[in-house]
């Protein structure tokens, strides 16, 4: 295939991804997004397979088939609560991929690089490694294969800062044109070590926005590598993959009110341990409600938000809430679903979990459009949402998520919150809200508890 005819393939591959990366920002085209980009990733493969002088076909084969059927099954078989290990998993492949063929390069080519390729091979080995050994640990992290809380030592700072200081300066030596095997195998070593102690002192809940971050490392490193190869496809394809990972990082970041410095350096696992009940010595006390007060409630309202948090994802309620907002809507009740930006524990893990179960996509509100509606709404309910929906991200400076955007339930009418205890989120911090007069507690785990208010309704 002539030069020409690959970059014109190349280019329209590039294209696909923008256009995926496009669809996939809004849950009612994100499938078609998904489409597009593999689609576009299967042309690239095609493409750069039939360059001259790949190499050996049927090992190529073989490592797509065992790749691909890995991938397939994986895929499949992960549960929605899952998601986020699964990404570090698949990320983490990705920035090792990226590590061995910087290796394979200096392997081959050492010593007649230009400087551009010396330093992409550094670059794409250094951040490549970090990536690969970081995911792994993100992974062994929220999959509890190892503890979730920050491992922290001694001298941790000190020892990070050396294994960083020798894989820079292996890094600058290759730059600059060193050629012995030994340094691509350091670099790497220090690299790999940095990776693990980096992510270690990182609280397992805050998981997500480190995979989100060690992506965008993954996707430098990837077109880092594309200079290596000399491939344009996989240096923009790298670069687009580096921008949305950087993007989604800092608006998880954003969402949470935490600096990416103050989630990477600072206070993982230094919230204040809950006492797993509320307040009550001020005179507020926690009303509990049951499933026919509620269904009463519910079948005269004109206006019900639902709050879905990482609770619904848990007792995988989301069909039987779409069930639930049926037969609501038969009554004539207007249901819209309220989603926060970072409630359940990975971006968009709400409207996945309520595309999984078929709500439509426009009685989907994001936050913003949806606040001001809370002051109109006879009944919200909160569906193991709890961080989300605490006042105290207004009202309470001294609060951890002090300054976090919350979705206004406290403005309604009335609120249902429907969990299993007292017991706080993933911020463990006690919640304003349940001492609210107007707020009622469904305990239950929120499947049941969904069933019994479907019986009740269909009883109203
Ligand atoms: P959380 O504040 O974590 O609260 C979830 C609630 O669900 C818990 O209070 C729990 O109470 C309840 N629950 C658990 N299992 C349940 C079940 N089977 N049935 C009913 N309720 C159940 O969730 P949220 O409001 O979705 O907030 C998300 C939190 O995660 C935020 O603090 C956010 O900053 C953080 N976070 C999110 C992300 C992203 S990107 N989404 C990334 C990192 C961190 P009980 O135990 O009493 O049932």
């Amino acid at each position: 295939m002539s030069r020409t005819t690959t970059d014109a393939l190349y280019l329209v591959t590039i294209v696909t991804f923008i256009l995926a990366l496009r669809f996939l920002s809004s849950p009612k085209h994100a499938r078609k997004g998904n489409w597009i980009g593999a689609a576009g990733m299967a042309l690239a493969i095609a493409v750069t397979l039939a360059q001259t002088g790949v190499g050996n076909y049927p090992l190529i084969v073989v490592g797509m088939l065992l790749g691909g059927a890995v991938g397939l099954v994986g895929a499949r078989r992960v549960k929605m609560t899952a998601m986020p290990q699964m990404v570090a998993l698949f990320n983490g492949v990705g920035g090792g991929a990226a590590a061995l063929i910087s290796l394979d390069a200096f392997h081959r080519f050492g010593g007649t690089f230009s400087t551009v390729e010396a330093v992409s091979i550094a670059l794409s080995a250094l951040i490549g490694a970090v990536s690969f050994s970081g995911s792994l640990v993100a992974y062994a992290k929220l999959q509890e294969l190892i503890s979730g809380r920050p491992i922290v030592y001694r001298g941790q700072q000190v020892v990070n800062a050396l294994t960083i200081g020798i894989a820079v300066v292996l890094g600058v030596w290759i730059a600059a044109g060193g050629d012995t095997q030994g340094l691509i195998y350091g670099l790497l070593a220090a690299a790999l070590v940095f990776g693990v102690m980096f992510v270690l002192p990182i609280g397992g809940a805050d998981m997500p926005v480190v995979v989100s971050l060690l992506n965008a490392f993954t996707g430098l490193a990837a077109s880092a590598t594309g200079f290596v190869l000399h491939n344009n496809m996989l240096i923009v394809a790298g670069a687009l993959v580096g921008a949305s990972g950087t993007l989604l990082t800092l608006m998880m970041g954003r969402a949470m009110n935490r600096s990416i410095t103050n989630v990477l350096f600072g206070a993982f696992g230094q919230v204040q341990a809950s006492t797993g009940t509320a307040r009550v010595d001020d005179g507020r006390t926690v009303r509990a409600t049951s499933p026919e007060d509620v269904a009463v409630m519910l079948s005269y309202a004109r206006k019900v938000i639902v709050v879905p948090g990482y609770g619904l994802a848990v007792a995988q309620a989301q069909h039987d809430v779409r069930q639930l907002a049926e037969l609501l809507e038969e009554k004539g009740v207007d249901v819209v679903y309220a989603i926060h930006p970072v409630a359940g524990r990975m971006p968009g893990h709400m409207n996945v979990l309520l595309a999984e179960a078929n709500v439509p996509y426009d009685a989907l509100k994001e936050m913003d459009e949806v606040n001001p509606e809370f002051a109109q709404t006879d009944v919200v309910l909160v569906i193991g949402a709890n961080d989300v929906t605490n006042p105290a991200a207004r009202t309470d400076t001294s609060s951890p998520i002090y300054g976090m955007p919350i979705l206004d339930v406290d403005k309604a009418a009335a609120v249902v919150v429907m969990k299993r205890s007292m017991a706080p989120g993933f911020a463990g911090i006690d919640n304003e809200l349940y001492l609210d007069p107007r707020t009622t507690m469904l305990f239950g785990d929120a499947k049941d508890s969904v069933g019994k208010l479907i019986v009740a309704v269909k009883a109203t």
